[in-house]
């Protein structure tokens, strides 16, 4: 039996992590936001709670990130470390996952993501609704694929990275880490670390900064 569990988060994304983890009989209890504002407000039916409420109860329950922003939810989930709370992965009931393939700790898999044969996928990582990691791919921790995203065979996306939704990353092609790819782009050459990239082919058009800022 898994313990309860509540989602890091209260907003739309965190909605389809709470959703996820309902199909799969997990109790979910509730949201926690650092917005003091949402605190009493109710998500799905469900209230939302401050950072005190969870870390009052880490003994008995754990957390799922429903955060989309990769940077604030790697914060997020050494911060819920540090205060001993477990950290539950999500894996929707319509996920596919190869037998050969391995998935990170605390990594949620959306409604129709694939995850194929021998593909390694990093911890604190979104695999989103119906986005599809092939074989022998990797995927740095705290990556994010949107909806419809493709790794194709042999590819790899870096830690921290994001692919818009419906990107492609053609195969044996490697995206760097901490660098944003477009909606609908294509990458057919390797990008390097800390870049904006979108277009059909995909073409780097700006430089962030190794926190993700503007440079
Ligand atoms: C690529 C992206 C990050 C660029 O954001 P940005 O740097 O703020 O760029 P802007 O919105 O200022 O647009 C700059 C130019 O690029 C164009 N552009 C933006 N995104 C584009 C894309 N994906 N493909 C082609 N052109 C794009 C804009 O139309 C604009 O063109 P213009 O200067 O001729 O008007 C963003 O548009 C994007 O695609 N994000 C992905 C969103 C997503 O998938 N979210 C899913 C969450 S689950």
């Amino acid at each position: 039996m898994s313990r309860p569990v509540a989602v890091y988060g209260a907003g739309g994304h965190a909605k389809v992590v709470a959703d996820a983890l309902l199909l799969t009989g997990v109790e979910v209890i509730g949201f926690i936001d650092d917005d003091p504002a949402l605190e009493g407000d109710r998500v799905l039916t469900l209230p939302v709670h401050g950072f005190a409420w969870l870390r009052e109860r880490a003994r008995d329950v754990d957390v799922a990130m429903g955060i989309g922003d990769n940077r604030v939810r790697a914060l997020l989930v050494r911060r819920c470390r540090e205060a001993g709370i477990g950290l539950a992965g999500v894996v929707h009931p319509a996920a596919v996952v190869a037998a050969s393939a391995s998935v990170g700790e605390g990594t949620v898999l959306m409604a129709r993501a694939v995850i194929n044969a021998d593909a390694v996928v990093g911890p604190g990582v979104i695999v989103n609704t119906s986005a599809v990691v092939e074989h022998d791919v990797v995927v740095g921790e705290f990556a994010h694929l949107s909806p419809g995203a493709v790794l194709a065979g042999g590819s790899a996306l870096g830690a921290f990275s994001s692919l818009g939704v419906g990107a492609v990353v053609l195969d044996d092609i490697a995206v760097g880490a901490g660098t944003i790819v477009g909606a609908n782009a294509v990458v057919n050459r390797h990008l390097p670390d800390d870049v904006v990239a979108y277009g059909v082919p995909a073409r780097v058009r700006r430089q962030l900064t190794p926190t993700g800022a503007t440079e």
